[in-house]
């Protein structure tokens, strides 16, 4: 056994167990600080500069995208921006509407909430938020049955930070209540090297252009996994080289962790290989692809395939999900003649199947 076991979980966009305390270190915490997302961070910058002018809350802020964008540290940062207090639960956690009601009556003017998974909120929580979010009240409900009473309670105003890696699955009537709705896209290998130049730089770790380069085209889109790569190539580079981190170190070291060019994650690769190899290359519904990786639907479909299709590998199309000859090809199998979708890395003419 060496000191460098290849690990299934180097490029797994979730964040791993005992990372958190990085990822707090590594968390950008003013909006000039916050790498890539231009137009969400202008957007962003235009909502909370209006409502500091005016000196209310700003509009609810719905913050959705894949696992590892930034959606935490931007709600972090819209607190930050507004000198407020934030206060964070999760979806999951509001299983009661007494839950929520402990959370929204204990906020102080200005606080901001931010709810992690919110499209995993419980209904009569859900139902619950709806009012708070309107008209900064709530109506509980005292006792059961035709005895029942609602009793109105007044909340301060807040600012509600939701962030969703599926903002598909959102009832219409949440969705429609935040002013303003901030997509996260994947991160250009260009903004995902300032992310790693600026981990580098906060970790004290050596290292040159091409090392932070190789880096940052291997992670993915992802600064989660950008930040996870660089702690792993700077084990390699202190244990077998001098601790510097330069392309070739870069490019040995992804090498031991199984890191292939296009930064592909083990799940990635299953899914590609199963809907190649066993499916002929589609069209296979998502839920049949699932279960021949092993996976659930959802997890195939909010953080494997927002990155394949991104990449030009898996097109979405009515009938299933199809692999592109880029599929094919990054996998070394022969395609059958005449595949249709040629796709290729952030192929900018995809075809129209591609949405
Ligand atoms: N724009 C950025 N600039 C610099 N670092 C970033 C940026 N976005 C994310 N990161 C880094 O990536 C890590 C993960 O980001 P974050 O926790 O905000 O992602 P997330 O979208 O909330 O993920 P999840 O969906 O899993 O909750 C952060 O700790 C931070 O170090
Ligand atoms: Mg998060």
């Amino acid at each position: 056994m060496t000191e460098f076991e290849p690990d299934d979980e180097a490029l797994s966009a979730l964040p791993q167990t005992g990372e958190r305390e990085v990822e707090t270190t590594l968390r950008p915490r003013r909006l000039t600080e916050f790498v890539g997302q231009p137009r969400v961070r202008e957007q962003l910058e235009l909502v909370l500069e209006s409502a500091r002018r005016r000196g209310v809350p700003p509009d609810h802020v719905l913050l959705s995208g894949p696992p590892g964008l930034g959606k935490t540290s931007l709600a972090m940062i819209i607190a930050a921006e507004l000198d407020a207090a934030i206060r964070i639960t999760s979806g999951p956690a509001l299983e009661r509407a007494g839950d929520l009601a402990a959370m929204l009556s204990n906020l102080v003017e200005g606080d901001v909430l931010f709810i992690d998974e919110i499209h995993r909120i419980a209904r009569p929580a859900e139902e619950m938020l709806y009012l708070a979010m309107e008209d900064f009240r709530v109506d509980v409900v005292v006792g059961k049955g035709p005895g029942a009473t609602s009793i109105p309670l007044e909340i301060a105003p807040f600012t509600l930070v939701g962030a969703t890696t599926r903002s598909g699955s959102l009832t219409g009537p949440l969705r429609d209540r935040f002013g303003f709705t901030g997509h996260m896209e994947f991160y250009s290998a260009q903004e995902l090297e300032l992310v790693v130049r600026r981990a580098a730089t906060i970790l004290d770790i050596r290292f040159d252009d091409s090392g932070a380069a190789e880096i940052a085209d291997r992670s993915r889109g992802t600064p989660r996994i950008a930040n996870r790569l660089l702690r792993r190539v700077r084990d390699y580079a202190e244990v077998r080289a001098d601790g510097l981190v330069n392309q070739e170190i870069a490019r040995a070291a992804l090498e031991v962790y199984d890191v292939d060019e296009l930064g592909l994650d083990r799940l990635d690769r299953a899914v590609l290989s199963a809907l190649v190899r066993s499916f002929g290359g589609g069209p296979v519904g998502v839920s049949t692809l699932a279960v021949a990786v092993g996976e659930e639907s959802t997890t195939v479909e909010e953080v494997c395939e927002p990155y394949l299709v991104r990449a030009g590998m898996l097109a979405r199309t009515p009938r299933g999900r199809v692999a592109t000859a880029a599929a094919w090809a990054h996998l070394g199998v022969e395609p059958p003649p005449g595949l249709p979708l040629q796709g290729g890395r952030f192929a900018e003419d995809s075809p129209s199947l591609f949405d």
